[in-house]
């Protein structure tokens, strides 16, 4: 995706002993980038949430093992890195999925070529990244064409949660690559964005996505796509996932299943788009998922930038009071209409998920 002009992934190499990433706690008012050169500094912005997006913090997670790689090759040092990395992040699957496959990778490879397998395991873990999210954006933009070619000449108005764009994967990303496809084929669309209390990834990050791009929004108040949708004003919704179960269910960012349920209640068709590296095959539903409890400031306090320019953090709630702060809710599968993966679209059921990923 472009910024400023320039075609940027949301990750990439710096020689082969380091690599770079935005820093998203700075966008949208800032644009920096940052150079991480050990698996500490990968750990620690996947933890402060410098970067985030289930399929990007698995590549971050495999350039931070490949890094560790460099320094000792010891299958010792594979293991604690690989746990260290793990740990970082509980709800979305794709991280260990990463991690996995770089163990997996390594393991059984001499100690003096794991450096260098390392670094082209990441490399392709992130290409393959970005061949999902352009697959996974083609099999989305049929299903906008046939929502557009019943409403000939008119907006096709599309609702998303969160913040499933590019800066959530490596590239295009999985719920906005329907969307830019979308909008490069000349298809009228507009988006209402959520803008996703406590973080605002919506209100941040894909505002600031979408408008780099050139694609009419809406930034909307959380509880406000109920409304939207009783007025006949979503066409359909989209959102990223986090991990999907082998049942269909799906965790997603905080307030997601409040906006399954409206569009039920709607008749709003409730897409979710994901790569493959996002289905936990061993957990049964959703009922297993780790969902991850987030500090109470991020409730209690919102970070802008005031009339003088300069980013500031204040406290908005009543001295004193605690906050609750899960950053993730499952949707049952039953309130999917289907899945758009790297492989084509399918129910929100097993049987779906099998037909597409039996191999
Ligand atoms: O806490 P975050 O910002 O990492 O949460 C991200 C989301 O919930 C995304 O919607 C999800 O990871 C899908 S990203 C393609």
């Amino acid at each position: 995706m472009k910024i400023g002009g320039k075609h940027t992934r949301s990750i990439w190499t710096a020689g082969e002993d380091a690599f770079g990433i935005l820093d998203q706690t700075r966008l949208p008012h800032e644009v920096v980038t940052l150079t991480l050169r050990d698996p500490e500094a990968a750990a620690n912005a996947i933890v402060t949430m410098q970067t985030r997006g289930a399929p990007l913090i698995g590549a971050v997670g495999a350039y931070g093992l490949a890094l560790a790689m460099r320094e000792d090759p010891s299958d010792e040092n594979l293991n604690k890195v690989h746990d260290m990395l793990a740990e970082t992040r509980p709800t979305a699957i794709n991280l260990r999925w990463a991690l996995e496959r770089m163990k997996n990778a390594l393991l059984n490879q001499k100690r003096e070529e794991r450096a260098a397998l390392a670094w082209a395991e990441a490399a392709a873990i992130a290409d393959e990244d970005v061949a999902m999210s352009q697959a996974i954006g083609r099999n989305g933009l049929a299903i906008i064409r046939d929502i557009a070619a019943k409403k000939p000449g008119r907006t096709v108005n599309i609702l998303t949660h969160c913040n499933a764009g590019w800066l959530a994967t490596v590239d295009y990303g999985t719920a906005l690559a329907p969307i830019y496809l979308a909008h490069d084929a000349g298809i009228p669309l507009h988006v209402w964005v959520d803008e996703t209390r406590p973080r605002n990834q919506g209100a941040s990050l894909t505002a600031f996505e979408l408008g780099s791009h050139g694609v009419a929004h809406t930034i909307l108040a959380d509880n406000a796509g109920g409304h939207y949708m009783q007025a006949g004003q979503v066409d359909m919704v989209i959102v990223g996932t986090d991990r999907v179960t082998a049942n269909g269910d799906v965790a997603n960012k905080i307030g997601t299943y409040l906006k399954a349920l409206a569009a039920r209640d709607n008749g709003v068709p409730f897409y979710v788009a994901l790569p493959s590296s996002t289905i936990d095959w061993a957990i049964a539903d959703g009922r297993d998922i780790p969902i991850e409890e987030r500090s109470p400031d991020e409730i209690l306090k919102m970070t802008g930038r005031d009339a003088r320019g300069q980013v500031v953090t204040v406290e908005i709630a009543a001295p004193g009071s605690p906050a609750a702060n899960p950053g993730f809710d499952v949707t049952p599968a039953r309130l999917v209409t289907g899945f758009i993966t790297e492989r084509g679209t399918c129910a929100a059921t097993p049987e779906g998920l099998r037909s597409l990923f039996s191999t």
